[in-house]
């Protein structure tokens, strides 16, 4: 055993626990039955997602795609288009790629076994451990940050848990804590305490089922753990959004590229304003894609907050004359046409400007 379980008795804290789940749990569509491709589809859409915005999503994707071969033939577009919103848009194609894997070696059998399933696309410690533990029952440790909170106020580590080292440590304390007799129940009922209970603020100390075996609690540091380093600053890059318009209300639209940010999904043109200034927008159309414009007229300022990133975008709209040869990078299409193509939300939003 570890030196840092010796504080805990591991039998009566896992009783509790389960007890408390099997009593409490919340009645999700992915809980109907330990299918492993709906426990893998929902676990990539709750990687970085809420449970209340996840569950339409699941239950169109499912609908949609309801088994392994569907997910795998499917059009990337569609695929894209039913992750429309959810963001984080190369968890879909990394989810459909590695579907595309299973299908080819495996007969669409999902594998049971670490290392083929760790080898899929998309499907990294923790997920692997999720699938494993949910659906195979298998004692395999999947720790996200709501595992690591829990067990960093349960044994009171003050570790960075943003880094990659102490990460691995809560999964060595997780693999000796898991009972063999349902990692199942075990691993989801860490992840619903610390939805429901063990929350990052104000958490529920006086409902929770394993008070007694908390040591944060013990020593009243509840709320000073877990310890995470402050993320660097986001980098702001400043972008005109052009909506485009012909005479007859045809809009122009851009496929992003394959590669990066928000990866195979359309966009209405973009200006790098930050980089060329305001004043020089309508010359940048003209050099970069060939268009000429009336006018450009604004419509309002937006912004938007990725991980990484923040985009400060200025929409504009104006009437185009498309006549003869369009850069291949672009497409007109009808404006009714625009709901079978994947947009960004900070795209979308703008689409209300249209004529
Ligand atoms: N968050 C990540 N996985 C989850 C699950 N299986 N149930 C509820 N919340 C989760």
């Amino acid at each position: 055993m570890q030196p840092i379980l010796q504080y805990i008795d591991t039998s009566a804290f896992q009783n509790d626990l389960l007890e408390w789940y099997d009593r409490n749990k919340r009645d999700l569509p992915w809980r109907e039955n330990q299918d492993p491709y709906s426990i893998w589809v929902s676990e990539i859409m709750l990687q970085q997602t809420q449970v209340d915005t996840v569950i339409p999503y699941f239950n169109r994707f499912m609908s949609q795609f309801p088994t392994v071969f569907d997910l795998a033939k499917a059009e990337e577009q569609d695929v894209l288009k039913a992750w429309e919103g959810l963001g984080y848009y190369s968890r879909a194609r990394n989810l459909q790629n590695a579907a595309q894997t299973v299908v080819e070696l495996y007969n669409g059998v999902i594998p049971s076994e670490v290392k083929a399933l760790g080898a899929l696309k998309g499907i990294g410690p923790y997920t692997r451990g999720a699938i494993l533990s949910i659906a195979f029952n298998q004692p395999e440790p999947a720790v996200d940050g709501n595992v690591m909170r829990v067990i960093a106020r349960l044994l009171k580590i003050d570790d960075n848990i943003a880094e990659p080292a102490v990460k691995k440590k809560f999964e060595t304390i997780v693999r000796d804590l898991i009972p063999d007799h349902d990692p199942s129940s075990f691993n989801q009922a860490v992840m619903e305490l610390g939805a429901l209970v063990c929350t990052p603020k104000n958490p529920i100390c006086n409902l929770c089922p394993v008070q007694s075996h908390c040591r944060a609690f013990e020593h009243n540091v509840v709320s000073e753990l877990p310890v995470k380093a402050k993320a660097k600053k986001k980098k702001t890059e400043v972008y005109a959004i052009v909506l485009l318009q012909t005479e007859g209300g045809d809009v122009i639209i851009e496929k992003r590229s394959d590669q990066g940010l928000l990866a195979g999904l359309w966009q209405f043109p973009m200006i790098p304003v930050g980089n060329i200034g305001f004043e020089h927008m309508e010359t940048w159309l003209q050099n970069e894609y060939g268009l000429t414009v009336k006018h450009l007229d604004f419509a309002e300022d937006l912004k938007h907050v990725f991980t990484h990133k923040i985009w400060k975008l200025s929409v504009y709209t104006s009437e185009v004359e498309v006549a003869g040869h369009l850069d291949e990078r672009l497409k007109l299409v009808q404006k009714s046409d625009l709901d079978h193509y994947p947009f960004p939300v900070s795209h979308q939003k703008t689409m209300q400007h249209l004529k």
